[in-house]
C-alpha cells in the first residue's frame, strides 16, 4: 500500500480521536485537518478551512495530492461535499469516507429515516408526519397516542429538535410552536410524532463500504448536562465503550434486524453509500429499536471507540473507500475505555472562552482528545462549550471512569465543569438484573 495524504473535516473531540489513531498508520504520509483544533495541531497539519467550505477544500486536496478524504461531521455530507468532489475531474479519483447526498439523509431528514425504515421492515418506534396545514391531523394523531409524547423537528436541528413532553395540552401547544411559530426554523416545518419508546440508549457503529460492513465497538455516551441524567441537552458530556448491557445475543439482534436489513436497504433503494453509519438504539426488554441513523461517527463515543481499535484505522479506510472492505478484519481491544468530558461552565448555555488550560503536563494515566482548545504561546486555551475529554483504559467501566475521574482532578481551567456520575445508570441496570 502506498504512503497516503489524508484530509480529515472537523475540528472537535471525535476529529482529535481519529486524528491520534490515523497518525499511528504506518500507511500514512501526511495528515492535514480542516479546520482542526488545539490537539490535532499535535498530530497533523492544520488547514484554516471551514468544514463545509467546499471550494477551498477542493483547493486544499489539490494542493496536497490527498488520497483520502474523511468526513467527521454531518453538515459537509447533508450539503453534499461527495458529489462536490467526485464530480469534478480533478479529485474525482479522491477516495472519500462518507456518504452522499441521498445517503446523508438517513440523519439530514427524520421523515426519510422512517420511511426508509417503515419500507425495510426495520424495527423503530411507531410514528405519524405532518406539515403545516396539517395541525389538525396531529392533534389528531396525537390524542391516540400515549404520554410521553414525543415531537421532532423534521431537519438537522443540532440535536435540539426532539421534545419528550408528559402532557397532551404542552404537547399541542409545542406542536403549534413548531408547525405554525416555526420555532426550528426550516428544520421545524415538518414534524414527526413518535410512540415513546422506554428503554436504555446505546449506539452501534458499522463501517459500510455498501457492500460489506465491519461493526466497530458499541457505545454509549451522556447527553444531559447535568448529574442523574437531568437538565438540558448537551452534545454529549462523556461516553463509555463497550457498553456492559449490549451482551452479544443482543448485538447479534442489531446485526441481524437492523445492520444488515440496513445496507440491504439503501441497496435496494439505489442508494451508494461509503462511509460510518452510527445507530442510535433502544435497547426495548433485549430488543433493538431504532431512534436514530447518524451517517457519521458519533461525538464523544469516537473518543472511546478509537481507542479500543488495534487495527490500523487508515488501512481501513482506504479499503472502505475502494469498495474493497470484504477484503479487511478488524481486532476489536477486550479492554474498556470511558471518557469523561471537561466543558465550559455555563455550556450548552452562554460561557466564555479563552481561559489557559493547566494541569495538562500532569496526566500520565489517560489520553486527552481536545473537543474546543487553541494553542496560543502560553499554552492551550479553551475555545469551545465542551474543551477536552480525559480518556481511560481499564479492565472494566468503572476502573476506566475511576481512572478518568483521577486524571481530570490534574487538570484545571476558569470555570471547568464535568458530569461527576457517569457510569451511574450501569450499576442500576446491573442491579435490576441481579435483583
Ligand atoms: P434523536 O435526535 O432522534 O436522537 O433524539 C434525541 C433523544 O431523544 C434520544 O437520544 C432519546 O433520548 C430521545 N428519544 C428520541 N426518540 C425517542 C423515542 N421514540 N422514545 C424515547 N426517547 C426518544
Ligand atoms: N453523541 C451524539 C452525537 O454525536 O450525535
Amino acid at each position: 500500500m502506498k504512503k497516503l495524504n489524508v484530509l480529515l473535516l472537523g475540528g472537535g473531540g471525535r476529529e482529535h480521536a481519529i486524528a491520534w489513531k490515523l497518525s499511528q498508520s504506518e500507511n500514512l504520509n501526511q495528515l492535514y485537518i480542516a479546520p482542526g483544533n488545539g490537539g490535532t495541531s499535535q498530530l497533523g497539519i492544520n488547514l484554516i478551512i471551514g468544514e463545509t467550505n467546499f471550494p477551498e477544500i477542493k483547493n486544499a486536496v489539490i494542493e496536497n495530492d490527498i488520497d483520502l478524504i474523511v468526513v467527521g461531521p454531518e453538515a459537509p455530507l447533508v450539503k453534499g461535499i461527495r458529489e462536490y468532489i467526485e464530480c469534478d475531474i480533478e479529485t474525482e479519483n479522491v477516495r472519500i469516507i462518507g456518504p452522499g447526498r441521498a445517503g446523508a439523509q438517513l440523519e439530514g431528514s427524520k421523515s426519510f429515516s422512517k420511511e426508509f425504515m417503515t419500507r425495510h421492515g426495520i424495527p423503530t418506534a411507531k410514528y405519524g408526519k405532518f406539515d403545516a396545514s396539517e395541525v389538525a391531523k396531529a392533534k389528531e394523531f396525537l390524542y391516540q397516542m400515549e404520554p410521553p409524547y414525543v415531537l421532532k423537528a423534521d431537519g438537522l436541528a443540532g440535536g435540539k429538535g426532539v421534545l419528550i413532553i408528559d402532557n397532551l395540552k404542552e404537547a399541542h401547544i409545542a406542536l403549534d410552536e413548531m408547525l405554525t411559530a416555526n420555532k426550528f426554523g426550516t428544520a421545524g416545518e415538518t414534524v414527526v410524532i413518535e410512540e415513546f419508546l422506554d428503554g436504555i440508549e446505546l449506539s452501534a457503529f458499522v463501517l459500510t463500504d455498501g457492500k460489506s460492513h465491519i461493526n466497530l465497538p458499541s457505545a454509549k455516551d451522556y447527553k444531559r448536562i447535568g448529574v442523574g441524567d437531568t437538565g438540558l441537552n448537551t452534545g454529549g458530556m462523556g461516553s463509555i465503550s463497550p457498553v456492559p448491557f449490549a451482551d452479544e445475543e443482543f448485538l447479534k439482534k442489531v446485526e441481524e434486524r437492523i445492520t444488515i436489513p440496513t445496507i440491504n436497504g439503501l441497496k435496494k433503494d439505489g442508494i451508494a453509500y461509503n462511509g460510518f453509519v452510527f445507530i442510535g438504539l433502544m435497547n426495548v426488554n433485549g430488543d433493538p429499536f431504532v431512534i436514530e441513523y447518524n451517517v457519521r461517527m458519533g461525538d464523544p463515543e469516537t473518543e472511546s471507540i478509537m481507542p479500543r481499535i488495534e487495527s490500523d484505522l487508515l488501512e481501513l479506510l482506504w479499503k472502505c473507500g475502494g469498495e474493497e472492505l470484504n477484503q479487511a478484519t478488524i481486532k476489536i481491544s477486550e479492554s474498556s475505555v470511558a471518557s469523561v468530558m471537561l466543558v465550559s461552565g455555563g455550556y450548552p448555555e452562554a460561557y466564555t472562552k479563552g481561559k489557559h488550560i493547566s494541569g495538562l503536563d500532569q496526566i500520565q494515566h489517560s489520553l486527552i482528545f481536545h473537543a474546543g482548545t487553541t494553542l496560543s504561546e502560553t499554552g492551550y486555551e479553551t475555545s469551545g462549550g465542551r474543551v477536552l475529554t480525559v480518556t481511560s483504559f481499564g479492565s472494566d467501566i468503572d476502573q476506566a471512569l475511576r481512572t478518568s475521574y483521577g486524571e481530570a482532578s490534574k487538570l484545571y481551567f476558569e470555570n471547568m465543569y464535568f458530569r461527576n456520575d457517569l457510569g451511574f445508570d450501569l450499576i442500576k441496570s446491573n442491579q435490576k438484573e441481579e435483583a
